[in-house]
């Protein structure tokens, strides 16, 4: 019987689209994937940093493993991701327990530490760096090709990496950290990646990126990300395409213009705004003010009405004051944007922010944080209602969770819709779908007909 192989992925959509590399690794070696941490043959926390939170995270559950451990001796416990990055040997000291710690960049080397922990007592580490620049053609590095058994999580949408690391170092952020320098890939590889997706039946790929508007800088700049999605926009069986996350200070009128020309190309933005004061802005880093940002929003919207645009925000950075978060909230209302993902600041290891002066009391981030998100509930709300009565093209993703009566499938503006199930309608479908009623966090709707292909 094949080895059951329980992981829990924590972090963004790069840890998500790693666990799907773990799992193909591990395939290899005759492991399939269970849901359940219970009666697993191994378990692997992927691990994120990016808060304090998820990093304490990851000790809790490393804690709850020894028990499992405990009852069963056999168990092989895993940790990868970014907290493996940035810990490193500390993880096996800390929890002597654990049999090996793989960094982000060493997914392809679990086979080598599995076999390495069975000649020694202690934990198997490797959090070795690749070097920056491009990634060459077919590399071994963080690339999906030396993973040609890459488990995905769907089967109509899938995650393709284009650029990995971060060379911005904002103050707060731990990812340049963990993630290392920008690396790009061939854009050959991609290309032949989403042709073989194509070619297995997915619909819709998401290029992925810290920041996928650094695409193709180390590359010579032969390529950037606006002449990667016309290459893309080309390949037959792709109905949509998206891409996380821009950086407002690098994101502009190419990428307009290519997201405006090119119909496969879904018309949503994530453009994290972090704060709406300049004052805020050049202490964390950012290279932009709220005016330029605010312009380049203008623009895209004046290029694409019907786009939808979402934010991250981060309340109480050190030294916020309350007229500094006034001008968040302004921002907030200015934009109306069509969904937040807002955090409290978290000091981090290894960032420059974590020495400044004015940090902000727990109580005051929270106070704000909640603000945001009662700003924007009722911005979505009014943007969800607005939607009622409107026609979309819905890509058809899979049951409902909550309800199995019901299918799940988004705009292209990525909002959820539930469509009653019905006969005939398969999984990777396209279909024209009339709102019927909107909640704060979905919109249901019913079949007008068919799609006519996005
Ligand atoms: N490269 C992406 C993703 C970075 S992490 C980007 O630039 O947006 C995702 C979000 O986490 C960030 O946009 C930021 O809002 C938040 N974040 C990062 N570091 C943080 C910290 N130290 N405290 C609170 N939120 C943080
Ligand atoms: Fe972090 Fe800034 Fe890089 Fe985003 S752009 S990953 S927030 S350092
Ligand atoms: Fe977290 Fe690492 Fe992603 S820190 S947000 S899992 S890049």
């Amino acid at each position: 019987m094949a080895k059951q192989l329980f992981i829990k992925t924590f972090g963004c959509q790069m840890n998500e689209h790693d666990t799907e590399k773990i799992a193909g690794v591990l395939s290899n070696l005759g492991y399939s994937l269970t849901d359940s941490p219970d009666g697993a043959d191994m378990i692997i926390l992927n691990t994120c940093s990016v808060r304090e939170k998820a990093e304490y995270k990851c000790y809790s559950d490393l804690g709850r493993l020894l028990e499992l451990k405990k009852k069963n001796p056999d168990l092989v416990i895993g940790v990868g991701g970014c907290v493996a990055q940035q810990e490193g040997e500390r993880i096996v000291q800390k929890a002597p327990y654990v049999d090996m710690v793989f960094g982000t960049d060493n997914i392809s080397e679990i086979p080598k530490l599995l076999e390495k922990k069975k000649g020694q007592r202690k934990g198997a580490v490797s959090t070795e760096r690749r070097k920056k620049g491009l990634v060459p053609q077919g590399g071994t590095d963080f690339i999906s090709v030396p993973f040609p058994s890459m488990v995905r999580n769907h089967p109509v949408k899938a995650y393709v990496n284009i650029v990995d690391g971060c060379d911005k170092f904002c103050t707060y952020c731990v990812v340049p950290h963990t993630r290392g320098r920008e690396r790009s890939r061939q854009p050959e590889d991609i290309c032949h990646e989403i042709q073989g997706l194509a070619s297995a039946g997915y619909k819709e790929v998401t290029l992925l990126g810290q920041n996928v508007d650094s695409y193709g800088k180390d590359t010579g700049g032969h390529t950037d990300l606006a002449d990667l999605l016309h290459r893309i926009n080309d390949i037959p069986g792709i109905m949509s395409i998206r891409f996380v996350t821009s950086h407002p200070a690098d994101f502009g009128d190419r990428l307009i213009n290519a997201m405006k020309r090119l119909p496969k190309v879904c018309e949503h933005l994530h453009l994290p705004l972090q704060s709406g004061s300049d004052t805020i802005l050049e202490r964390m880093k950012r290279n932009y003010t709220y005016p330029e940002y605010r312009d380049k929003i203008r623009r895209l919207r004046e290029a694409i009405p019907d786009v939808a645009v979402t934010t991250d925000i981060i309340t109480g950075f050190p030294g916020e004051s309350a007229e500094d978060f006034d001008k968040t909230l302004e921002a907030i209302e200015e934009i109306q944007y069509d969904g937040i993902f807002a955090f409290k600041y978290s000091r981090r290891p290894y960032t420059s922010a974590r020495l400044y002066g004015g940090q902000v009391p727990r109580e005051v981030s929270e106070e704000r944080l909640s603000q945001v998100l009662e700003i924007q509930d009722c911005i979505t709300q009014e943007k969800n209602q607005a939607c009622i009565g409107r026609e979309f093209d819905i890509l058809i993703e899979g049951e409902s969770k909550k309800d199995k009566r019901n299918l799940t499938g988004r705009t292209r503006g990525n909002k959820i819709v539930h469509i009653p199930m019905e006969e005939g309608i398969s999984i990777g479908a396209i279909l024209r779908v009339r709102i019927t009623s909107a909640t704060l966090a979905s919109l249901k709707g019913e079949v007008v007909r068919q799609g006519r292909g996005l």
